[in-house]
């Protein structure tokens, strides 16, 4: 956020608010980068959204789920959803392919890992996204094409399994998918310690 490493440890060096919180938490009032990110990394490890109707039912409450749903989570198993889109976010495990069978049509730019590594066999292969709270993250995909999920879930079927879902199908694997939203966190904004008279502006592009 218009800062680099550097820029970021010696603006938070320069305000004594943060100082004094640094020295509490990490015993040292000599700030680096890694204490920056661990903090970081400390509260998004705070931003869970649990007790979903998925979770609810997994913990054993057989009627949070009504049969569509369940069948649902049925196809999306069967079909092969899973085989990507697992683990406790339902992804974020893997890069994987867009469109590992039938190629996905794009006017979009992106090449996906390819821009990071450099690889040939990186080309459209993108992190598999977490499908929590997925009814309520549209649009979908990395260029936004899909706008609903039953959009989005043909999409897929097709692009990656070489199937296809009768609307029945589609119906039912989406009404799965909207019982992964789960309760947000409520955060409450905290008031950020002043910036002190040696605080540098940002200026990453000098
Ligand atoms: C081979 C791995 C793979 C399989 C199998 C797979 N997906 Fe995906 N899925 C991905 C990847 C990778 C993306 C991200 C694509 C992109 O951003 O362009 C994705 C994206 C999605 C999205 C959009 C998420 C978002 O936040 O934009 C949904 C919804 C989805 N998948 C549902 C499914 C369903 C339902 C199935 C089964 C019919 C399925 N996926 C099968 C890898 C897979």
């Amino acid at each position: 956020m218009a800062s680099n490493h550097e820029l970021a440890v010696e603006i938070l060096q320069t305000i004594p608010g943060y100082v004094s919180e640094f020295q509490f938490v990490f015993d040292s009032s000599h700030i680096n980068i890694n204490m920056v990110t661990e903090s970081i990394a400390e509260f998004e490890r705070t931003l869970v959204t649990p007790n979903s109707r998925f979770d609810q039912w997994l913990l054993g409450d057989k009627d949070a789920l009504t049969d569509q749903e369940k069948d649902g989570y049925r196809l999306f198993k069967l079909t092969g959803c899973a085989g990507c889109h697992n683990g406790p976010a339902e992804g974020g495990q893997a890069y994987q392919k867009m469109g590992s069978f039938n190629s996905y049509d794009t006017t979009h730019p992106s090449i996906g890992r390819q821009a990071v590594t450099g690889s040939r066999s990186d080309r459209m292969r993108f992190k598999v996204p977490t499908l929590r709270n997925i009814e309520l993250t549209y649009p979908y995909f990395h260029d936004g094409q899909a706008r609903t999920l039953e959009e989005a879930v043909d999409t897929m079927v097709w692009v990656q399994l070489n199937r296809k879902f009768s609307p029945t199908g589609n119906a039912k694997a989406v009404s799965f998918l909207k019982t992964l939203t789960g309760d947000l966190p409520q955060i409450i904004l905290p008031i950020l310690p002043p910036s002190g008279p040696d605080t540098p502006s940002p200026q990453p592009f000098e």
